[in-house]
């Protein structure tokens, strides 16, 4: 299949797709509380996307049981929302969703402080969150893939925290997942180039100690192998002849990816 390149008009749907999962994201965000349960946070985005007429992305993919994945403390991802696990003051949890919307996809993943957390947490989520910065800063013409994920697993080891090498960002456009991989380590100057039109899930998984993870028994949730905790942020992002574009948020939003 290759590596497919997108038009300004499929851009311009995969934005229209990823502006639903903007409007998911920050709202469950914004609505995060010490003693809501993880399945409050999926009935809300099953209702909000139903509002926006789009399809979610997670449901049914590959068995799937849910609309969001939620993903808490050492949970890497793909952690299954539940009417029994409470958010407890001091968790993070990261929730990642994606959507289909007139035949296209957009992809992203927030990691949420829950009320007041420890300062090593709050520098997890902050070194995970400009990995992806850096990551996005990369997704010019001419540069090579892996310069991408070389720049995730430069800042990532620099401020001490890990990488996952299990899971990686992906390609993405008329499916969820399309045939190019993007690991989050490797070094600089190898893979293909890139073009205008590429658009790619950028997904950084950083653990606050070593990146080996394992698979609980419900054969979805990673967990780090050793307990630590473990963040995620994500965006779909394009190569344009401006730069790079942030497609799972408004235009006028600028400045840190999340
Ligand atoms: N952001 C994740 C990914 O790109 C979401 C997939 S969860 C699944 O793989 F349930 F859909 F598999
Ligand atoms: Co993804």
């Amino acid at each position: 299949m290759g590596i497919i390149l997108r038009s300004q008009a499929e851009l311009e749907k995969i934005h229209r797709a990823g502006l639903i999962v903007w409007d998911v994201l920050t709202a469950l965000r914004d609505m995060i509380r010490p003693g809501m349960t993880t399945m409050d946070l999926e009935r809300f985005a099953e209702r909000r996307t139903a509002e926006h007429s789009a399809r979610p992305a997670f449901k049914g993919y590959r068995g799937y049981p849910c609309v969001l994945c939620t993903s808490i403390n050492q949970e890497v991802i793909h952690g299954i929302p539940s009417a029994t696990r409470k958010l407890r003051e001091g968790d993070i949890i990261s929730l990642d969703f994606g959507v289909e919307a007139e035949g296209y996809y957009a992809d992203a993943a927030v990691t949420v402080p829950v009320g007041a957390i420890r300062p090593e947490l709050e520098k997890l989520l902050r070194v995970t969150r400009e990995s992806l910065d850096h990551a996005i800063e990369k997704m010019r013409q001419g540069n090579r893939l892996s310069d991408v994920s070389a720049a995730v697993q430069t800042w990532v080891e620099q401020h001490g925290f890990s990488v996952v090498r299990e899971f990686v960002g992906h390609a993405i456009g008329t499916k969820m997942h399309e045939d190019l991989q993007l690991p989050n380590y490797g070094s600089p100057g190898h893979g293909p180039r890139l073009l205008e039109g590429l658009v790619l899930a950028i997904e950084p998984m950083v653990n606050a100690g070593r990146p080996e993870v394992k698979m609980l028994d419900d054969k979805w949730t990673a967990v780090t192998a050793d307990s630590s905790y473990s963040a995620h942020f994500e965006h779909t992002v394009a190569v344009t002849a401006n730069g790079p574009r942030v497609l799972t948020r408004p235009r006028e939003i600028t400045g840190p990816s999340w």
